[in-house]
């Protein structure tokens, strides 16, 4: 720091950094100066406002020598690191997906024990759909129906969604593969289409035909049930009734039962009018108390659920189905109880 030296007579030296001491507080040299002022001269006077001046001067040109000094790194304290570039999929991820999917992506968020089917492991093959760009887009916003996959449109901008597709297409590729390799339970239920829900408790079910005959699906246990939800107003259901009525045909003697639901329960009577000239021969039942199709999730028509014969459910599917189709066949087949000879 600089000293000023404000004895009289002399001519005040500019500041000069070299006799800093580094210590000394700044003097005020119009403070310092003599009180007996009224004895100097006018030029004695300017002399002094020179020096303060240059003084002053001396101080800004000193500070500002200083002060990168106060930002260099204190022994105890370094400087802060930069934050890193946020990562904007990331914090949306972290937000709308991780609470199932697990902030790495790996399927095990909060929720996910409760779900079947769970949500991917997005290291894990094979996925449901392609491991590419477009289909996590397609994903994300239209969700997976019957799954807990839900659609995210309505809350995501179209920035938002490159945003998160590009993070999940991270995840999905810059982990260690995880290779699944499907056990023949889990091949056939996804050749068929169907939901793997294997193990899980069916909601109860009580339904009955148009003559009032009640039947509970706990009383069905030792059979292959099939749940078929259907409604008079869905053409693909209509459309698809003769070949499933083939279908239960040729496992006849077997131990597999269809229950045709309407999901209109007040038109059970006409849902059978139906039926019978299309399918004639297949009983149609309702739920009298027009709850199971909540229950079973039924957000599609058709919608089947397929219960094993020790009441768990196997799986379930939406949409029409060929009921020709071999993989169908072989499901139900592997599903059935082996006959005891
Ligand atoms: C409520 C739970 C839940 C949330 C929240 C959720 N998912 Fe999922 N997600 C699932 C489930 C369950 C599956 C697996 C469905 C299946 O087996 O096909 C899944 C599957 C996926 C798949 C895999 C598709 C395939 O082909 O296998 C992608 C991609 C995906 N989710 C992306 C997202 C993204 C992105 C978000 C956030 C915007 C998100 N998910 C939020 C439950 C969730």
């Amino acid at each position: 720091m600089l000293r000023f030296d404000p004895s009289p007579g002399r001519e005040a030296r500019p500041p000069s950094p070299a006799r800093g001491e580094g210590k000394t507080p700044l003097t005020n040299p119009v403070a310092d100066m003599p009180s007996d002022t009224s004895s100097l001269g006018v030029s004695r006077f300017l002399l002094l406002a020179v020096a303060a001046v240059g003084v002053a001067v001396g101080v800004g040109w000193a500070a500002g020598k200083l002060r990168p000094a106060r930002h260099s790194p204190a022994p105890t304290n370094p400087p802060p690191t930069p934050l890193p570039a946020t990562n904007r999929g990331e914090m949306l991820f972290g937000v709308y997906c991780a609470s199932c999917h697990g902030h790495e992506g790996a399927g095990d968020g909060m929720s996910a024990v409760t779900l079947r089917p769970p949500p991917r492991d997005f290291a894990a093959r094979p996925w449901r759909f392609a491991v590419t760009r477009e289909s996590i887009r397609q994903v994300t916003l239209d969700g997976i129906p019957g799954t807990a996959m839900a659609s995210m449109r309505a809350a995501l901008t179209s920035a938002d969604v490159d945003a998160i597709v590009e993070y999940v297409y991270h995840l999905a590729t810059s982990r260690p593969l995880v290779v699944h390799e499907p056990t023949e339970d889990e091949r056939l239920l996804r050749e068929a289409g169907f939901i793997d829900m294997r193990g899980v408790d069916p909601p109860s079910l009580v339904v009955a035909d148009g003559a009032n005959k009640e039947v509970k699906l706990s009383d069905l246990k030792g059979k292959v049930v099939l749940l078929h939800f259907w409604g008079t107003s869905c053409v693909h259901c209509v459309k698809e009734l003769p070949r499933l009525k083939e279908f239960e045909a040729s496992l006849a003697g077997r131990k597999f039962t269809v229950l045709h639901i309407t999901a209109d329960a007040d038109n059970l009577a006409e849902a059978q009018t139906l039926v019978d000239k299309v399918a004639p021969g297949l009983r149609v039942f309702a739920d009298g108390t027009g709850l199971s199709p909540a229950r079973f999730e039924v957000q599609v028509l058709p919608t089947v659920w397929l219960i094993g014969a020790d009441g768990k459910v196997i799986g379930r599917a939406h949409g029409m189905k060929d009921w020709s189709a071999p993989t169908l066949r072989r499901l139900i087949e592997h599903s059935l109880p082996i006959a005891k000879q």
